[in-house]
């Protein structure tokens, strides 16, 4: 880099950072400054670039970058909508949410037919909250550790307390239970006179990759069936294949009465999330179509994005994708954590491409995130349980992906826990 690119460089950097401290988030500035963070600049397939042209292995995204950045037949329907018809009226029948919602409906398993789009995660949390009210349950049992957004009605449903205590006093009621008990989940329902709801992840991704004991979903889905009490399955971080499977619920065969769907929904490219709902759950919003709505829901771009992710996703096997190379990474960081005898300090739980790494404290892993950012490979941390360092890898990973990140986190690994 020549003085002039420096200084430019400099000049770009000092201008981010006063602008997200004064008008952005004065706390994450000071984070950014003290980790040293690149600024973002673009994204193709597996990878993200800084403004300085150098290019990173991205492994986290929050879960959405499923089919990586950028991927080309997604960008190309949705440019064409862009230019054709980016906005709908909301008032005349919008085919492209038709079709959308049909070729959501046909990945869904069991009745789940009834598609609501919405924008964010969070969102579509709110919906199903909102339609489990109106089938009549008035009360909502979520699990310890479960996340499920940040917004009012899904804060009240979020196992962690940090996030939930500084809005506590409007909160509504709600009742956790430990995640992959089913006897205490029993003994809930029981204790509960009116009819309820039951909101949970099939396997609990913020809170650091945990899968619950086999059989617990079937079991779960029993003991609403036996207490009249509507299930919520949160796919939103499990599903669209990123366990291997299209919905993590598949592993038991178990159907949601409602099931939320979000991420990696639009191949990474225009936000947007679900809820699906069977024709049972569906009833009072087809009733009243206006219960619950939402400006930019269902908005064409979005539709766009969904359609042609769907299809990739369909016409290149890449849940099977995700499966296999689910299991090749799987198999290598195992081999890699016996053979440098790291296995005792560090915990590894995989579901497909979802990998949690568990640590046995915060500062380990907060120390590993910067060392593999040096690597330069972006991972995240969950937010339930700062000792796990999350990987969600995208399916478009070749080889020398694979090589990058084994050969980066063993590096980062190193200088992580012999400093
Ligand atoms: C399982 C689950 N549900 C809901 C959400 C909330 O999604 P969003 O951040 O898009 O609102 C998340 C986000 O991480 C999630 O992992």
């Amino acid at each position: 880099m020549n003085n002039l690119e420096a200084s430019s460089r400099e000049r770009l950097m000092t201008q981010v950072h006063d602008q997200y401290r004064d008008h952005v988030n004065a706390g994450y500035a000071r984070l950014a400054s003290l980790m040293n963070l690149p600024i973002e600049s673009s994204g193709a397939g597996a990878h993200l670039f800084d403004s300085d042209g150098n290019s990173y292995l991205d492994a986290g995204g929050y879960g959405v970058f499923l089919l990586g950045h950028a991927y080309p037949d997604i960008v190309a329907e949705v440019s064409v909508q862009l230019h054709s018809h980016p906005m709908a009226s909301k008032l005349l029948l919008n085919p492209f949410q038709a079709r959308a919602a049909a070729a959501l409906a046909a990945v869904c398993p069991g009745d789940l037919q009834y598609v609501y789009f919405c924008c964010a995660g969070t969102e579509a949390t709110e919906a199903a909250l909102k339609l489990a009210c109106l089938n009549g349950c008035q009360h909502v049992v979520s699990m310890q550790g479960g996340y499920h957004g940040k917004t009012l009605g899904a804060l009240a449903v979020t196992g962690n307390a940090l996030y939930r205590n500084p809005f506590a006093r409007l909160l509504k009621q709600s009742h956790f239970v430990p995640y992959g008990d089913s006897q205490a989940l029993r003994e809930q329902l029981q204790s509960l006179p009116e009819r309820t709801c039951v909101i949970l992840e099939p396997i609990q991704a913020e809170a650091g990759v945990i899968r619950p004991p086999a059989g617990y979903l079937r079991q779960v889905r029993d003991l609403c069936d036996e207490h009249d009490a509507v299930l919520i399955l949160d796919e939103i971080q499990s599903g669209m294949g990123r366990t291997g499977r299209w919905w993590a619920c598949d592993e038991e065969n178990v159907v949601a009465d409602i099931m939320l769907v979000g991420k990696s929904l639009s191949g990474g490219c225009v936000p947007v999330s679900a809820m699906v709902a069977t024709p049972r759950m569906q009833e009072p919003l087809n009733r009243n179509p206006l219960l619950h709505t939402s400006t930019f829901g269902a908005n064409p771009l979005a539709m766009a994005a969904v359609v042609a992710t769907l299809r990739v996703m369909q016409r290149d096997a890449l849940v099977q994708r995700a499966q296999r190379l689910g299991e090749t990474l799987q198999y290598a960081f195992e081999t890699l954590l016996r053979r440098r005898q790291w296995s005792s300090q560090i915990q590894l739980r995989c579901a497909g491409l979802l990998l949690g790494f568990e640590f046995s404290d915060a500062s380990l892993a907060a120390n590993m995130v910067m060392h593999l950012l040096a690597q330069r490979i972006v991972v995240n941390h969950s937010l339930n349980d700062h000792c796990v360092i999350r990987l969600t890898p995208s399916v478009m990973y070749g080889d020398s992906d694979v090589q990058w990140l084994l050969d980066g986190f063993a590096t980062a690994l190193a200088h992580t826990l012999s400093p």
